[in-house]
Order: C-alpha cells, then structure tokens, then sequence
C-alpha cells in the first residue's frame, strides 16, 4: 500500500511531470475514446496532483470532478493546478463523492492498482456513469507487464509489477460484473524523456509506485548504474514507455 501523504505528495508532480509530445498523445487518445456529445462531465477518479484534470476540463468544456483520497496530493493539485471547472474533492474509487448518473466520462490514470476492493470501485463507476458513458483505465495489468528500461536496472521491479498490478481478464470480469464492458483497448508508447540524464533525473526521485517495494540496496545500486549511463550517454535518445490503456461502457 503506497501512502502518498507519507513522500509522494512533494515528488510526484516534478517526477511524473508529463513530457510535452505525452500531453498531446493523452489529449488526441482520450478525445478518439470518449463519448461524442460535448461537453462532458468528467470525474478524474484518483486525480492526485492534477496532472491530467484541467486538460480534461479544456477538452471536454464539462464539469471535472477530481476525486482524491490523498489530502497532500489534494492540496499539491489546488496549489499548482488550479481551472474554473476543475473541483478538487476528497474521496476514493470505493466512495465517490457524485450523484448517480452524473457523469459522462471517467479517467482513472495509474490509480486503480491502488483501490483495494475493485468490485466495489466498478460497482460506484457504473453508479456514477451515464448510460453511454466510458471508462479510460491508464494501468499496468499483471498478465501483460511491458518491457520497460528501468526493468534493466533494478531486477526485481518487473516481479513487483507483475504482483502489484491486477491481470485484465479479473480486471474485465469484475467491470462486466457491475454492467461495463469493454469498449476497446490500446497500447501506446508513451515519451518519457529526451534522454537517460533527464531520465535518470526523474527515477532518482522515485515517484513512481514500484520503488515503493524495492529494498534500499537495490534502489541505491540501480540508480549509481543508471547515472553511470547517463554519464556516458553523448547522443541522448527519447526515452519511450509502453502504455496500456483500457476503454469500459456503460451500455444501458
Ligand atoms: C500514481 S498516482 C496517479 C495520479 C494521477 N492520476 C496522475 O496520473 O498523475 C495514484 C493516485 O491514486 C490515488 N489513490 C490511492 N488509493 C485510491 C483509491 N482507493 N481511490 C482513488 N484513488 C486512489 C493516490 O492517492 C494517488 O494520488
């Protein structure tokens, strides 16, 4: 269980902050996946330091409801990412804090691996959607973990991924269950950076769910391993991510 009041809170916003060509890649997926009618109202479900909210707000021209158990993340969000349509509100994916039927669109971007009890979050997304309504669920899924550059090095963090993240047939039997199905899915690969330095520059920071099981000595030998090939990187390349991305409706 990671606490994001406890160290993520005050690295989280500079260490996932997004790359510029990853903003437009989220903004042209999220509009090819989303209802047509405008605007939408949109619940950004586990909205953190509201990475995404005001851009969902711009998108759509709705109401965004940024719902966040974290009150540190909550506060970073209201701070740094304040928009006229964005309200950030307190509550989780187990008690969302919305009427029935309210809400057209919801995100729920590398948040749902932390919801201990997933039936009853699919129970209050379906409650909260509108009939026609989508789910976008940015996750990892267990069964199909990506390669990823930092697997190269710290060798156990592939293993903690494959347990932390929920494998996506339970992920789509326990939506089914609660009436949504699966609209369509997608693997993008996501810019992270433009080189190991800056990449290097943002792992050390570990605002990024899987340090969180990693012991001490392996972090500490897996970051001297990346700065060392960071220091001798002389022709930076773009440091991409593979990135899936679930679409759930609610039909009736
Ligand atoms: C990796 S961050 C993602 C934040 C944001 N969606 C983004 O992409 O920048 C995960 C967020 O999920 C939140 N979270 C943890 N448990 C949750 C729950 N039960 N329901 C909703 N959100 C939760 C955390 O507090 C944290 O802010």
């Amino acid at each position: 269980m990671v606490d994001y009041d406890d160290r993520q809170y005050a690295v989280y916003a500079e260490g996932r902050a997004l790359h510029p060509d990853a903003a437009g890649l989220w903004a042209e997926t999220f509009t090819r996946w989303a209802p047509p009618h405008r605007p939408l109202d949109v619940l950004d479900l586990g909205s953190g330091t509201g990475r995404f909210s005001p851009l969902l707000a711009d998108l759509f021209g709705g109401a965004v409801h940024a719902v966040e158990p974290s009150e540190r993340m909550r506060q970073v969000a209201s701070a740094t990412a304040p928009h006229e349509r964005v309200s950030y509100r307190e509550g989780s994916a187990g008690h969302i804090p919305l009427p029935d039927a309210s809400c057209d669109l919801a995100l729920l971007f590398l948040s749902f691996h932390h919801v201990p009890d997933r039936a009853r979050a699919a129970a209050e997304l379906a409650r909260v959607l509108r009939p026609g309504g989508r789910v976008l669920l940015r996750s990892a899924f267990g069964d199909r973990i990506p390669d990823l550059l930092w697997h190269r090095y710290f060798p156990s963090a592939r293993a903690v991924e494959e347990r932390m993240f929920p494998a996506l047939p339970d992920v789509l039997a326990g939506f089914a269950a609660a009436g949504l199905r699966r609209a369509g899915f997608e693997r993008l690969r996501e810019p992270m950076a433009a080189g190991l330095r800056e990449y290097a520059r943002r792992i050390r920071l570990r605002a990024i769910s899987t340090f969180e099981y990693l012991d001490a000595d392996e972090t500490e030998a897996g970051i001297a391993r990346l700065d060392a090939a960071a220091a001798a990187e002389t022709d930076p390349a773009p440091v991409v991510a593979d990135a899936d991305l679930l679409i759930l409706e609610r039909r009736d």
